[in-house]
């Protein structure tokens, strides 16, 4: 019987596409913007942890300009020019195996004690005042870390 389904109730039926649609439109974009937010959102804001330090490369680079790269050489391969008569030779920031076999912890040490505090050579000088600056220790590490190929 045509007729009789063509007068059954019909709510518009582009309009409730069209609310759906909506709906699901603003579902979704809600959804999107909360997985943005979670992602990106902390690390936008993210400040240091209390007792995390936040290595200070900038003013790192500054001083291992001045105080490692007589030694150690502006391309981590031991060669500045005060190495010419150091034996053993400075450490190679470049070597990967080097790299690999050392930790963070180890690296900031012997920078801070100095070679022969950690069973290297005298030759590595300590740097007693970075005790005080250890974001500025942390930095060093970092540029330490930078020459790794
Ligand atoms: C007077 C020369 C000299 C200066 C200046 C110097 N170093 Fe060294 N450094 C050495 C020598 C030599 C060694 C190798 C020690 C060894 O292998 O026994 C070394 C080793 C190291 C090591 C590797 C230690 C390890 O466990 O293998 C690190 C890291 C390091 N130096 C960082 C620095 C940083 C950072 C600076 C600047 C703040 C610096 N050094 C300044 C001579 C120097």
């Amino acid at each position: 019987m045509p007729a009789v389904v063509a007068f059954e109730e019909k709510p518009n039926p582009i309009g409730r596409v069209f609310l759906h649609a909506l709906m699901l439109w603003a579902g979704v974009g809600c959804l999107v913007w909360m997985i943005l937010l979670l992602v990106f959102g902390s690390s936008a804001t993210k400040t240091a942890a209390p007792g995390e330090i936040l290595p200070d490369v900038r003013r790192a680079h500054e001083l291992f300009a001045q105080r490692c790269v007589p030694c150690h050489g502006s391309t981590g391969h031991g060669d500045g020019p005060a190495s010419a008569n150091l034996n053993p030779k400075p450490r190679q920031f470049a070597n990967a195996t080097w790299q690999a076999s050392i930790s963070d912890d180890q690296i900031e040490s012997t920078i801070r004690l100095g070679g022969a505090a950690m069973g290297k050579s005298s030759l590595m000088p300590p740097n007693p005042d970075l005790e005080r600056d250890p974001a500025l220790l942390a930095g060093l590490r970092v540029v330490v870390r930078e020459f790794r190929r």
